[in-house]
């Protein structure tokens, strides 16, 4: 039996070689190895929790979708789908509200950063944590939505529907997993043997930084951050602005940033060789460019033809639901439910 890989996919619009080589790259090794079976799926349910435009998330969800598969996810090798058309996402996702406790879902590190409860300046000890928590929840000024706080138990239904043994993720949802782990535990041990515990498949956190702030991860809001489908012009003219000035004893963070990117898009050998920051501007340009030239025309082409577009994700979705139901079906049956 394959392992079965599984990975939500944040759908906030296009993606930067950042993403590319710290998530997106390897689910399309993972896929590529032939030793797995993939899940990927695009977390636009999950998108709800943060200020969001209908236009505009409609339109960064095909654009999200169309560069994983322009970027080499296969929707014949892998399940490529919207959590959204899923529906036993959300089912599960209220049966695991039910059994999750509200102190562990406060807890999150990723509620406490988005509520912005670092604004209340929260304690290392307990106590003053949930005095904190408490005294935020009063505050009139304290505008979170639930499905904020709620976002774990999505996840976990997410994960457990299909029942993995990996969950790829960066370092920042690890808690996340560690708390759906808790989950399928709980759920295990309350009515029965039903979920096997997956396990958290490190993504190595690839710090690229940003041209212009190179002590910032990159990130979209900047503007100079390097998007997947930008001309080589484009690339070009980011990279030429790039900072490379030396500002602290250890050398320069940018220049080792231009250096580090080189080495991923295959430009190792003579890194060392550069005396003038220009001519590895110029190579890394080229580089990037070249790497993501039939990137960039397969998503054209995917994106000026949405109705197929559609079409995959449809697909996907009923492949996909043909196992979440069943997992389901079985959850139902155990709590009871007629
Ligand atoms: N929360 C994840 C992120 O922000 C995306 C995600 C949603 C996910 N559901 C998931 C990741 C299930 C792994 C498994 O990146």
């Amino acid at each position: 039996m394959k392992e079965r890989i599984l990975s939500g996919i944040r759908a906030s619009g296009k993606l930067h070689v950042g993403n590319y080589l710290g998530a997106l790259k390897q689910f399309v090794e993972l896929q590529n190895s032939g030793g797995h079976e993939c899940f990927f799926f695009i977390a636009d349910l999950h998108a709800l929790t943060t200020p969001f435009e209908p236009k505009e998330l409609s339109q960064n969800t095909l654009e999200v979708a169309a560069e994983y598969l322009a970027a080499g996810i296969d929707p014949d090798k892998s399940v490529f789908f919207l959590q959204s058309q899923v529906l036993e996402h959300t089912e599960l996702a209220w049966i695991f509200n039910c059994l999750t406790s509200l102190g562990e879902l406060l807890r999150m590190p990723q509620f406490t950063e988005k509520a912005k409860l670092s604004e209340y300046k929260i304690e290392n000890n307990v106590t003053a944590r949930r005095q904190f928590i408490v005294n935020a929840m009063n505050d009139m000024k304290f505008h979170v939505n639930a499905g904020l706080l709620n976002y774990p138990s999505l996840m976990a239904a997410d994960i457990l529907l299909y029942k993995p043994t990996l969950v790829p993720v960066g370092e920042d949802q690890v808690a996340h997993i560690d708390l759906t782990k808790h989950t399928a535990k709980l759920f295990n041990n309350r009515f029965g043997e039903t979920f096997p515990i997956p396990k958290t498949y490190l993504q190595k956190p690839l710090r690229i930084m940003s041209l212009s702030d190179p002590t910032k991860k990159m990130s979209k809001t900047g503007d100079e951050a390097l998007m997947l489908d930008d001309s080589p012009q484009e690339i070009l003219r980011k990279l030429k602005k790039a900072v490379t000035a030396t500002d602290t004893k250890k050398g320069s963070p940018g220049v080792e940033n231009l250096k580090f990117l080189l080495e991923q898009f295959g430009g190792t050998s003579r890194v060392k060789d550069f005396t003038k920051y220009n001519e590895l501007k110029e190579s890394l340009a080229k580089k990037i460019a070249e790497h993501f030239a039939e990137f960039r025309n397969k998503k054209t082409k995917i994106m000026a033809n949405k109705k197929q577009l559609t079409q995959i994700l449809a697909e996907g979705a009923s492949k996909a639901q043909k196992i979440a139901g069943k997992t389901l079906a079985e959850v139902k049956e155990k709590i009871g439910l007629i």
